[in-house]
């Protein structure tokens, strides 16, 4: 049986990338799954808290979070759905693994060398200065891994951003297996979505993030139609005449038919194919009403479920002690292997 586990920080209402790169994909792996197979689905609180979070705001995030995550369609009956940061196995299981895990490996992740490189732009050129950044940035896969491993998960649907991270953890459960010459943990194994990676609608160079200044350069799965349209229609493409799919020379205009490809559930060639001849004002619009159309259920289901305080409460106790209880398993046997009973 398959073991399916991803996560997601609790830093605003998801965006278009979170939900065609891996989202989407977590609701279809509910709907595919066999009997046997396990799923759980995380709201990774303690990963937000590697960038500075104002309290309020973070803990109305953790519940609009698991509000947008039932509207999408996750079945708390089917899935396990709870808050990392309710679970201390998490980190237990983290700090093992922590003393498994080699500096160099952790030095070498393209997340942590963007924050050295965004650190070296703000004081001098030459300058990296390591030591103004927090340690949790730097041990952040540690316990993503951990997320992982404490489930014994097998199957890991993230977008593609999220490849290195797991390939740490891959590497740390095989570390463990090894060290301890112990069979505790299986490989896990990267489920993609076939769109991969949603591009920033402002700067078609750069992934679409949570974390950009420009609000324009996303679309959120609450955004009205209205606010969906102008975005789309604002968004950077180029000038290179009747549309085409080129990724390279054309990433605003392919990043378009990407999404529509995917908001369809279409190759993406045979969707730019039907574009032979037409503008972009053509193409923005089916864009902005492909979108509407995916997720208009969601958006009102969250408006809905999101004033449910106490079913919300709810969900996340029984998501809290399920989590914990099916945790423990593994924590039992990695306490007895390393010695610590
Ligand atoms: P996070 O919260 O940044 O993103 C959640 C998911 O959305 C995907 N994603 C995208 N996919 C396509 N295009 C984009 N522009 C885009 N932006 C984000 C991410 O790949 C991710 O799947 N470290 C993780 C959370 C995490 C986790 C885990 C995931 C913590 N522990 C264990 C899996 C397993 C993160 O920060 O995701």
């Amino acid at each position: 049986p398959r073991v399916v586990f991803s996560g997601i920080q609790p830093t605003g209402i998801p965006h278009l990338g979170n939900y065609l790169g891996a989202l989407s994909n977590w609701v279809k792996l509910q709907k595919t799954a066999a009997p046997e197979d396990e799923l759980l689905f995380s709201i990774v609180g303690w990963h937000a808290l590697t960038l500075p979070q104002d309290p309020k705001t973070l803990s109305d995030s953790r519940m609009d979070m698991l509000a947008t995550l039932l509207a999408i369609g996750i079945d708390p009956k089917r899935s396990i759905l709870f808050h990392q940061d309710q679970n201390q196995n998490h980190t237990e299981l983290a700090w093992i693994l922590s003393c498994l895990a080699p500096m160099g490996k952790l030095q070498r992740m393209t997340t942590w060398k963007a924050k050295l490189a965004a650190s070296r732009n703000a004081n001098d050129e030459s300058e990296v200065d390591e030591s103004l950044l927090n340690v949790g940035l730097f041990t952040y896969p540690i316990l993503q891994a951990a997320d992982i491993m404490v489930y014994k998960a097998t199957h890991i649907p993230v977008g593609e951003d999220q490849k290195q991270h797991l390939e740490l953890a891959k590497n740390l459960a095989d570390t463990f297996n090894r060290a301890y010459k112990a069979g505790v943990f299986p490989s896990p194994h990267l489920v993609t979505t076939p769109c991969c990676r949603i591009l920033s609608l402002k700067d078609p160079t750069s992934k679409m993030s949570k974390s950009a200044p420009d609000t324009a350069s996303r679309v959120l799965l609450t955004d009205t139609f209205s606010a969906i349209s102008l975005k789309i229609k604002a968004s950077v493409t180029d000038s290179l005449g009747p549309i085409t799919y080129d990724p390279i020379l054309r990433p605003g205009t392919s990043n378009l038919l990407t999404i529509l490809a995917a908001c369809v559930d279409e190759d993406v060639h045979s969707v730019a194919g039907r574009y032979e001849g037409k503008g972009h004002e053509a193409l923005k619009g089916d864009v902005a009403e492909a979108i509407e159309k995916m997720i208009e259920g969601p958006r009102l289901e969250f408006e809905r479920i999101r004033g449910e305080r106490g079913y919300l409460e709810e969900v996340a106790r029984d998501g809290a002690l399920r989590a914990r209880e099916r945790s423990e398993e593994t924590m039992r046997e990695v306490r007895a292997t390393v010695g610590l009973p």
